[in-house]
């Protein structure tokens, strides 16, 4: 099982990278035989989408994409890691999913949302709601919602509020785990015709 870990922060150091790197070690724990890759877009943004993606020219994006691209295609799985920055995604994270199509394609995704305070649920609505149609990632139902995120994973569990948390990772990363297994088959079936229905409705 492959599972990649997208850091959504643009900024390096964040808490999502922090988080990003907790999870990876779990999966590790939880998932024998895994191997994770870790995408940071916070010390190595992309350049912003441009029409090279579309003509298929060379260019410095297509460049610093295709081994992202390849990494994820091999991926069965993906935890989307989330700040909330101004109650929305981080551009960097919009424009990450507006680089990928094929390589998501019903793949099951998690999304672990983190907040310095009480937020974090406004960047889960928006996940289900926009970002999907093209790219076809599944988003899983669970999600994780990491608040007072400084405080969280930086060691042993300290609160009753960070065992809780704890928890949580680790029952969702089991389910994105068997989902992960569960749609091999799908992609498998060879039913997807995204060459007559590349984009979705
Ligand atoms: C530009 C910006 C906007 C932010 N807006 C929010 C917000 O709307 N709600 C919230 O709970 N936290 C907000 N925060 C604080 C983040 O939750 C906090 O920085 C946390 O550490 C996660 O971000 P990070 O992964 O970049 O570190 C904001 C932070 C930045 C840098």
């Amino acid at each position: 099982m492959k599972i990649a870990v997208i850091s959504g922060s643009q900024r390096p150091n964040s808490q999502s990278l922090k988080v990003a790197r907790y999870l990876e070690e779990r999966v590790a724990g939880l998932c024998e035989g895994s191997s994770v890759y870790l995408l940071e877009l916070g010390t190595g943004p992309l350049p912003l989408w441009d029409q090279s993606m579309f003509t298929g020219d060379p260019s410095p994006l297509k460049e610093a994409w295709a081994p992202i691209s390849a990494a994820l295609t091999e991926a069965d799985a993906i935890v989307v890691v989330t700040p909330e920055w101004h109650g929305m995604v981080p551009p960097a994270l919009k424009n990450f999913l507006l680089m990928c199509s094929k390589e998501l394609a019903n793949k099951p995704g998690l999304i672990v949302s983190v907040s310095a305070s009480l937020g974090g649920s406004y960047p889960v609505v928006e996940l289900r709601t926009s970002g999907y149609k093209n790219n076809r990632i599944c988003w899983i139902p669970d999600h994780v919602i990491i608040r007072n995120v400084s405080k969280m994973l930086n060691g042993d569990p300290a609160s009753e509020e960070e065992k809780t948390v704890v928890g949580r990772c680790d029952h969702a990363l089991r389910i994105l785990v068997e989902y992960g297994k569960a749609l091999r088959a799908v992609r498998e079936s060879g039913v997807a015709d995204y060459d007559t229905y590349a984009f979705g409705m």
